[in-house]
């Protein structure tokens, strides 16, 4: 692992990351439905395709349309990469037979085909919910995870959070296996306002990273980081 960085492309949470996520890591992004997983994962791949990277978007959730819009929606012209520096693919979540071989097998020949730096799946938690005992989705997911490790790209992974406890993915394993994991939540002041989001960075191998919760908006054309403000 080296120490250049990747940007993910929302300058509050790259400075919290001390410049951005570390080049060739792997990185998730925990939180509940709404909290703006995808849109993180969006900002990530925009961010790429800026620099001119080759990026593979896999999505178990919204269509290829639905993303593709969604990225218009937000005023970056993404036509023009389709196919040629991004590459869009919606996995069916509820076939486990092709699902399983597409990102075990298909991925990572994809990677160096294509020459992709950057590589999201969102969300992971689908793809992990496939596994019928929670000892094959470990098996699994470490052998697929390290199998990752040896190509030449910054991986992002979201993940739903665990039914009890906010602060854990789905199935508590990819923060074990992800190098940086960052949580995003909901943050309901005791007066009942209105509803907050928060982040935090909650692990970053090898490197110093902010532990300060920071409150963010989900705007129309970016995620804004307030990393000069307090939540509580
Ligand atoms: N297509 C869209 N157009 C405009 N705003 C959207 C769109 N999709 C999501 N949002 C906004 O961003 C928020 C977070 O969405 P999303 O990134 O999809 O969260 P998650 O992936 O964590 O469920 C939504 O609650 C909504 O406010
Ligand atoms: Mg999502």
């Amino acid at each position: 692992m080296n120490s250049d960085r990747v940007k993910i492309g929302i300058p509050g949470l790259d400075d919290m990351l001390g410049g951005g996520l570390i080049k060739n890591s792997i990185c998730s992004i925990i939180g509940t439905y709404g909290t703006g997983k995808t849109t993180f994962s969006l900002e990530f791949v925009w961010e790429g395709l800026k620099k001119k990277e080759n990026i593979i978007y896999i999505s178990l959730e919204e269509r290829e349309g639905r993303i593709l819009t969604y990225m218009e929606q937000k005023g970056w012209d993404v036509k023009p990469y389709l196919n040629k520096s991004l590459f869009v693919i919606k996995l069916d979540p509820t076939d486990f037979n092709l699902a399983n071989n597409r990102i075990k097998n298909e991925l990572p020949k994809l990677i160096e085909e294509v020459k992709a730096t950057r590589v999201v799946i969102d969300p992971i938690s689908l793809f992990e919910d496939l596994f019928t005992t929670d000892s094959e989705r470990r098996q699994e997911m470490f052998r697929f995870i390290e199998g990752l490790r040896d190509k030449n790209c910054t991986i992002m992974l979201t993940s739903e959070t665990h039914r009890d406890n906010v602060f854990s993915s789905r199935h508590g394993l990819i923060e074990y296996l992800s190098d940086t994991v960052i949580l995003l939540r909901y943050v309901r002041p005791s007066d009942l306002s209105a509803v907050h989001l928060a982040l935090e960075v909650v692990k970053m191998r090898m490197s110093l990273h902010s532990r300060e919760i920071k409150p963010y908006e989900l705007q129309q054309d970016q995620v804004l980081v307030y990393s000069e403000a307090n939540v509580f």
